[in-house]
């Protein structure tokens, strides 16, 4: 066996683990290749089909959107299976990309307890870190978690 081998969308979806209308709405998004149909009009996909639906899968569990993931896929070549290399690229490529994916989940990680500047001034600490909610001066969101600071809101002396 070799990645060109056919699978039904039965079989893709038992060894992906993936419904089968996950994996058709995939298909509908241009991240899947349609390698054929059975005599009986039935999908078939090459065998690699399950790497690219794990790499999906894998990108969407860390918050990576679907358009983003097309944009690296349609990438890779269509007519074979893509080299170790090729998938290599992808994550030389998305390293800055995956660098703030990263930082993301730290701030997620650590920082869900303090002030982040985001204008509900709901905790005691946001009347002193972000006083007269004065990140809004620095723009929307949460500003301490987008690399402002609360030495950038203080007051004027
Ligand atoms: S946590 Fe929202 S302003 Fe402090």
């Amino acid at each position: 066996m070799d990645g060109t081998d056919l699978l039904t969308i039965g079989q893709l979806s038992t060894r992906a683990g993936i419904a089968a209308s996950a994996i058709r709405f995939y298909e509908q998004m241009g991240l899947l290749d349609l390698a054929g149909r059975t005599e009986a009009n039935r999908r078939l996909y090459t065998r690699d089909t399950l790497r690219r639906l794990a790499f999906i899968r894998a990108c969407q569990h860390v918050g990576i959107t679907l358009d983003d993931v097309k944009v690296v896929l349609d990438t890779l070549p269509a007519d074979r299976p893509a080299t170790p290399t090729e998938w290599e690229a992808i994550s030389v490529v998305w390293q800055r990309k995956l660098d703030e994916q990263q930082q993301w989940l730290d701030r997620l990680r650590g920082g869900l307890g303090e002030c982040i500047g985001c204008g509900c001034m709901s905790f005691e600490a946001c009347h002193r870190l972000n006083p007269a909610d004065g990140a809004t001066r620095l723009g929307h969101g949460p500003r301490f978690w987008k690399g402002d600071s609360p030495a950038d809101v203080a007051p004027a002396p």
